[in-house]
Parts: C-alpha cells; structure tokens; sequence
C-alpha cells in the first residue's frame, strides 16, 4: 500500500498566514499540519508517500519534507498546480499508484488516534474504498455519508446536502485501489467547478465497487479556518508531556505540563503555565506570562507580555504590556510597545487580509 497527502488548495480562508507559504505548514504544537498526516501514514506502515502540491509556494513543503529520510518515509512529489478538487489532486497521482492500493489524507486534517485501522479494514472487508465518517452537528456543512440499514456499506456520499439523511460526515482520510483512477474519467465537475471527492466516491458506488465506512474514534479536526487551527493546538497541548531541554532561571516559575526546547532560557520573574509548549533558543522574560494552551516557535523572544491560549510562530518579539489572548502570530512578527512615542496611537504595519481585535 502507498500513501498520498494532498498539500495543495489555495487556502484561502487562512489568509494572511497563506500568503507566505501553504496552510499545510502552519505549526500546531510547533510542528507542521502536514507532518502530523505523514507520522501517521508511517505508524500504519506505509513508507511509500506522495506528495500532492500546489500553487501556494510549493518549494516550502520540499524544503521542509525533503526526501523524507529524516522522517522515516520516502517522499514522491507530484505536481497539481491549480486546485481543480481533491479527486483531482488524487487523480494527479495515477502514474504514481499504479496498480496498488493507497490511503489518502488531506495535509490540513488531524486524528487523534491516527489512521492504522483503514489499511486493515480495506484487506479485512476485501474492500475498493473505505471513508472515514466522523458524527457532526451541523450536517449541511459538510459531506455527508449515508450508509446501508445494517451500517456496514456506503449507499451514497453527498456534499453539503440541504436535506441530510446521516450526520456522519466524511472526513480528510480515506483509502482507494486503482478502481478509483478507473471511474474517475466519468466524473463531472461540480457546480464550483470542482472534481469532488464525494461525487467520486458515489461514482465508485454506482459502478458497482464496495465503499465502506470507518468510524473515527477520538477527536478529528479539519485545520482550514484560524480558530480551527487555535482549537487543534488546545487537542494536541492537552496531550503532551513535560520536558525541559532549556534552563528555567531562578525566581521564573514553570507550572503544569511544559516542553521547553534546547537553548531556551525563561528568566526573571516570568511565568510559564501549561500546558505548554516553548521552542528552541527563545528568551522569556524578564517578565512574561505565558498561559495555558500556548506555543511559542523557535527563536522566539517574549519580554514582559502575558500569553494566552495562542501560537507564536519562529522568530517573532513580543514586547509589550499586554494580554494577547488567542492571537495566531506569523513568522517573524514584532508586537512592541508604543508607549512613549510622539504622536500617541497604535503603530502597525498590517499585511493583506488581516483581523485585529484592538
Ligand atoms: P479545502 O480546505 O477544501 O480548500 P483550500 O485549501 O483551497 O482552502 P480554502 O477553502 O480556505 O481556500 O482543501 C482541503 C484539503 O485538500 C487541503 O489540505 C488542500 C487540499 N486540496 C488539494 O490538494 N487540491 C485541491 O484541488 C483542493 C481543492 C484541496
């Protein structure tokens, strides 16, 4: 079996943060979306891995990825350009597949639980595709599954029914054999002008192909909106162990469950409560409060504000006497103080699309 992460699509919806690199690179826990998706491709044993990329500087996902060596996995990329849908995305992987059978993961889903029950239930149930469907409260924003009385088959797949007949949505992960690459010559875009995944997944179905349900256990989160990607860093914190690589100086406190990368000092009378997360080489302090639910990039240094429920991204300066509560902060950000500065006001340089609460 193969493995395909989709990391085109243009993102839109996270902009400014996509207007420097893909969605699929913005750091949850300090670490890629889309290295969340590989690890788990590789811990269900499939080392084989393509890369689907897009028009969202690309060259990033390579530069990060490489061959895939440091990752345990081999990496293929291959090239999607324009978002034409994910079937598209998958179709542009044929040559690739050949005749073996393959998982799919959009680069910007995240499981709790990872995915090593989808190779299994495709050998298990001798199945052409298995979706995974996770229970959802508002059904009309999603693709929804409808199944067989007995639950064990997939009748149809609809995208963003008005009238839905389940409230299992199908989500970011599924697995395929080259049937797939067989049907996909019939389908027809959509009324947005996408190749839909769901609509492949009907074709699938009306060609006479077994497609199978898998419920997700534990928590799924689709990373595509900013307060997605806050609420995704709050699953994964709520997870992690403490560890400490750094130096806590005396007289700075570190409560709770904190991972403190090498290199990083917290200093003076700062606060760090978890949990948490602090990269590599960052100054804290002398006088900062980082509060629960945070993580701070590499490099990064915070002075004397008050962190909160927010990722600060590598290289960023935070200096100012503030509390900044769920804040997404680019790489490189500088938010100081304007506190003596003639004329009085905020002082900002704010790049396209950009949302502040002041
Ligand atoms: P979406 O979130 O549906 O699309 P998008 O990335 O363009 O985002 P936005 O709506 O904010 O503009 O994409 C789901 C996943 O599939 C995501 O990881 C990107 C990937 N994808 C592709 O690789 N190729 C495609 O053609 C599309 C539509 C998505």
């Amino acid at each position: 079996m193969k493995g395909l992460v989709l990391s085109g699509g243009y993102g839109t919806r996270l902009r400014p943060l996509t207007h420097t690199g893909p969605k699929q690179l913005i750091p949850i826990a300090n670490k890629p979306n889309i290295l969340y998706c590989i690890e788990d491709i590789r811990d269900a044993g499939i080392k084989d891995i393509g890369i689907i990329l897009g028009n969202v500087m690309p060259e990033k996902v390579q530069e990060f990825l490489g061959d895939g060596s440091k990752f345990g996995v081999k990496l293929t990329y291959i090239i999607q350009g324009e978002p034409k849908g994910i079937a598209h995305a998958v179709n542009c992987a044929k040559d690739f597949m050949g005749s073996d059978s393959f998982v799919v993961y959009l680069g910007d889903n995240l499981l709790k639980n990872g995915i090593k029950a989808i190779p299994k239930k495709m050998n298990q149930e001798k199945a052409d595709c298995v979706i995974s469907l996770c229970p959802v409260k508002e059904p009309q924003r999603y693709g929804i599954a409808e199944l067989s009385p007995d639950g064990k088959q997939v009748l149809r797949t609809v995208e963003k029914p008005r009238e839905p007949k389940s409230n299992l949505a199908v989500i970011g992960v599924y697995a395929f054999n080259s049937s797939f690459f067989k049907v996909y010559p019939k389908l027809k875009p959509s009324w947005r002008n996408e190749m839909e995944i769901t609509d492949a997944i009907s074709l699938l179905i009306d060609s006479g192909f077994k497609v199978v349900p898998h419920h997700v256990e534990g928590w799924w989160k689709d990373t595509g909106k900013p307060e997605d990607i806050l609420e995704a860093n709050h699953l994964i914190l709520d997870g992690i162990e403490s560890s400490n690589e750094g130096k806590v100086e005396e007289g700075a406190t570190v409560v709770g469950r904190v991972r403190i990368g090498k290199g990083t000092v917290i200093s003076g009378r700062s606060v760090v409560r978890g949990p948490a997360i602090i990269g590599e080489a960052c100054k804290i302090g002398p006088n900062a409060y980082i509060g629960p639910y945070t993580a701070v990039g590499d490099r990064c240094e915070i002075g004397s504000a008050e962190v909160d429920d927010s990722i600060v991204m590598d290289d960023s300066t935070i200096n100012v006497e503030r509390k900044l509560v769920r804040c997404m902060i680019g790489k490189g950000s500088r938010i100081l103080s304007a506190n003596g500065m003639l004329p009085k006001g905020e002082r900002l340089v704010v790049g396209e699309n950009t949302t502040m609460y002041l």
